[in-house]
């Protein structure tokens, strides 16, 4: 299934491209986006497409191939937002698209184990040169850090029960796939309602693994220096502890007069939009203007 872009009216209405101007997409992913503001900023204007994963990278110049040469690919973390722009002599940036979290091609037809309703490898690097796997994680990791892991980036409850029960059965054989894991977890947690028991873990196992808060911030640093004044840069997150992130560093830079922030309460999907993609369901979007 092919990845729809989530709010996509709402971040075009904010980011508002115009003709000749320059952008950044710091997660291509499928190219979504990047396809809509590149539409809007022809003839001349120019975009970089950041993606960790190669294989975005490969599916984005596929999609984006009708806009030759006004687009630079680097397969690169958008941690490197800033090093990426001076490289490239970019200049300044009119506008800054984050979207975190996985596209449906990488949940669904990876095979590195980012869904826990598949029997894949454990694995779920975005980027495969990355020495840390989720499963050197869930075997190598003590009991103190895998509760300590599940409390902070899962905000996972049953943190304690379900980190004893890995180490209990890592002894008796090593954890290799996602079923594996699910099924550690199943035993010693009940579903609750619609949530999977292990959608918490397998989200603080992805964040870990990839440092994608470490990585979120060390962009959020970058952005006032790469945009322009009066440029925007829109932040889609999956899960409050992004969210939060985003809310704090725009709220620190408003108070320093830095950049401006365009909505008080993130934006969220419509009704419509969730009944056409249910994944838009969790998104969350601010947008900040440079001052
Ligand atoms: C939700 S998808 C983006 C979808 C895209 N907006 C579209 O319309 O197709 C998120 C993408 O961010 C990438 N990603 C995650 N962490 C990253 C990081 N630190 N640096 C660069 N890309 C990252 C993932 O590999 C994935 O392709």
């Amino acid at each position: 299934m092919a990845h729809v872009p989530v709010l996509l009216n709402e971040v075009m209405d904010f980011l508002a491209p115009k003709p000749n101007q320059n952008f950044i997409d710091a997660t291509v992913g499928d190219g979504g986006h990047a396809k809509a503001i590149l539409e809007k900023t022809s003839p001349n204007g120019k975009l970089i497409a950041i993606d960790r994963d190669i294989d975005s990278i490969i599916r984005a110049k596929s999609n984006l191939k009708e806009f030759g040469n006004r687009v630079y690919f680097i397969n690169d973390s958008f941690g490197n937002i800033l090093r990426i722009v001076e490289e490239n002599g970019f200049g300044s940036a009119n506008g800054i698209i984050f979207d975190f979290g996985m596209s449906t091609n990488q949940l669904e037809n990876s095979g590195r184990g980012f869904s826990f309703q598949k029997d894949e490898i454990l694995d779920m690097r975005f980027d495969p040169k990355n020495p840390l796997t989720a499963e050197v994680l869930v075997n190598d990791y003590s009991e103190a850090q895998l509760i300590a892991l599940f409390n902070k980036f899962g905000e996972e409850p049953k943190a304690k029960i379900i980190a004893r029960a890995i180490v209990a059965s890592r002894r008796n054989q090593k954890i290799k796939t996602t079923k594996d894991l699910v099924e550690i977890i199943e035993r010693v947690v009940k579903r609750h309602g619609k949530l999977n028991p292990a959608t918490l873990v397998f989200q603080a196992i992805r964040i870990e693994v990839n440092q994608e808060l470490a990585e979120i911030g060390k962009a959020l640093a970058g952005v006032p220096e790469i945009l322009s004044s009066g440029g925007r840069a829109a932040f889609i997150s999956f899960h409050s502890l992004e969210d939060r992130l985003i809310k704090n560093w725009s709220r620190d830079l408003n108070k320093k007069n830095i950049v401006k922030i365009l909505n008080k309460k993130p934006i969220t999907a419509s009704i419509e939009e969730i009944k056409i993609n249910p994944k838009s369901r969790s998104a969350k979007l601010r947008i900040i203007e440079k001052a």
